[in-house]
């Protein structure tokens, strides 16, 4: 069973999709975080995001890999746990530029259709029911208006103790999105085939339920 959920910035992909995976005993794979990590150590080698050739090479240079824990799951670049660093604000701040090339583009996704043949999985991102997996058997597109996105976002930062500001969260997400959507690969798009969830007025369970019965009726 393979389960793609795309949808924009912010949008609680993540979350619910960690929540279905954990009922369903699948695995989950956050996309993300792999152009995530791919950011990260462009910024420490001081490759340009605008390079494409430079992060081509250093796509193939690095290993990202995921470890399941007991607390959930963890993103490896190397050897190095950077499930913390992948979230720092300079990361976010440049992923979409990384993410917008082919040749990186092309390198991520052999290494997601890789992680999606071996078991069930429940896989988040952009493109995942467009281009990674255009034959998953659930597809799921949640939206949430840039307000509400940008307010969990910063609700889950102050939890977090982590220093926010709502109107710089929103012109990120929109900026994100942008990038995100008018790219040439890939571009962020509801598949014809995706089932649209506004997650505007809905509670974590409430989206979380809906996708497992989505994933009971296709099986
Ligand atoms: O999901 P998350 O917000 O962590 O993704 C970070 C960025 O990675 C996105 O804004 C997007 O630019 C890129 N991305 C992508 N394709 C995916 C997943 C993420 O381009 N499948």
């Amino acid at each position: 069973m393979k389960v793609a959920i795309d949808g924009p910035a912010a949008a609680g992909k993540s979350t619910v999709a960690k929540k279905v995976a954990n009922q369903l005993s699948y695995v989950y794979i956050d996309t993300g975080a792999m152009y995530r990590a791919l950011t990260l150590q462009a910024l420490r080698e001081g490759i340009d995001p605008n390079d494409e050739q430079g992060l081509s090479h250093l796509a193939k240079r690095v290993t990202i890999s995921f470890k399941y824990q007991e607390h959930g799951q963890d993103v490896f670049l190397n050897d190095e746990n950077v499930s913390q660093a992948v979230r720092q604000t300079d990361v976010t701040n440049h992923v979409s530029d990384v993410a917008k090339h082919k040749s990186v583009r092309d390198h991520m996704v052999a290494m997601q259709r890789e992680l999606a043949e071996v078991a069930n999985v429940v896989m988040d991102g952009r493109d995942i029911g467009t281009y990674v997996l255009p034959q998953a058997d659930v597809k799921v597109f949640l939206i949430a208006s840039v307000e509400e996105r940008a307010e969990r976002r910063h609700t889950e930062n102050l939890q977090k103790g982590i220093e926010s500001d709502l109107e710089e969260l929103k012109r990120d997400i929109e900026r994100r999105d942008q990038i995100d959507s008018e790219r040439e690969m890939a571009p962020l798009i509801q598949a014809d085939d995706a089932i649209e969830i506004d997650t505007t007025s809905l509670s974590i369970d409430d989206v979380t339920n809906q996708i497992l019965s989505l994933i009971q009726q296709a099986q």
